[in-house]
């Protein structure tokens, strides 16, 4: 397998970074990853800009230009068989001596792999998937991609242990996200999910959600999410650029709504397969 390490293409087995660059010492770095349908990422833009977003919130100047990252993203998937991949790359504050204060003017660490893109299974299509509620424990930038995913690593493996697939995350009272998606709910027809704010991830799929449910008419409300409307959702999703959308139809071990996949997420599942094939485009 090939993978790109600060400028150089190589086999994943030979890609060597110092022991003592701040991505492995203090997670001290952020993340993408990135979709690719037909040999073409997905959404490319959207990734970039959230990029640069991670970027900047911790200060790291960003090491390509757009037009380079898509070069490089676009070699990478020529040296891979696999029609749909799945790009992840990752930028970190680069080597230094161990100190938490950080050297201006070092240069970043760059690695990208792609691995084939593994769909959900047409049995989780069909029946959905389980997810566990626990207590939102992350700190307050959620909204940074960025490679410290201890909380996260914990919190999916809560929801292992559960016999789930993803742990749906509460703060005080109020939905948060998953620990590694985006969680929508539908009551009475209408989609809700959390704006955007500190506590979550703005997920590229998210906008492909509310942009689907804005073009055909599919009521969406952004807003603050309670515990108990949660609870008493008729329909819940998780949506990630792996996971495209799932339905949640077992929350703590019960059913949500009547257990299956709710219509509502048909319609967005088909409406998300079409925008898949016509490359991302509005169809
Ligand atoms: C914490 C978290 N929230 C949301 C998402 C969904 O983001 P995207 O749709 O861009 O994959 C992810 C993706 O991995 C995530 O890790």
């Amino acid at each position: 397998m090939i993978c790109h390490l600060n400028g150089e293409f190589l086999p994943l087995a030979e890609a060597k970074v110092p022991v003592l660059d701040r991505g492995f010492i203090f997670g001290d770095g952020v993340y993408e990853v990135i979709p690719v349908y037909g040999r073409k990422p997905f959404r490319i833009d959207g990734h970039l800009a959230r990029l640069q977003r991670s970027l900047d919130a911790i200060r790291i100047r960003n090491p390509h230009a757009g037009i380079r990252w898509k070069q490089l993203i676009d070699e990478l998937i020529g040296h891979h068989e696999n029609n749909d991949q799945s790009v992840y790359l990752h930028v970190t504050r680069g080597v230094a001596k161990r100190d938490h204060g950080f050297p201006k003017d070092l240069a970043p660490t760059v690695f990208m792999m792609s691995n084939p893109l593994v769909m959900p299974s047409s049995e989780q299509l069909e029946r959905g998937v389980v997810g566990v509620t626990a207590t939102d424990n992350r700190w307050f930038r959620c909204d940074i991609k960025s490679t410290a995913l201890l909380a996260n690593v914990l919190l999916r493996q809560l929801a292992i242990d559960a016999g789930a697939a993803e742990a749906v995350l509460l703060r005080d009272g109020f939905l948060t996200e998953g620990s590694a998606a985006n969680i929508f709910a539908v009551k009475s027809g209408v989609i809700v999910t959390p704006a955007k704010s500190h506590l979550l991830l703005p997920g590229i799929t998210y906008d492909v959600i509310l942009e689907l449910a804005a073009q055909n008419g599919l009521p969406l409300e952004q807003r603050d999410v309670s515990e108990a409307e949660v609870r008493g959702a008729d329909e819940l999703w998780l949506t990630s650029a792996t996971r495209e959308v799932l339905a949640i139809t077992t929350l703590d071990g019960r059913p949500v709504g009547n257990g299956a996949p709710g219509p509502i997420f048909r319609r967005m599942h088909a409406l998300f397969q079409g925008l898949k094939r016509a490359n991302g485009e509005p169809t």
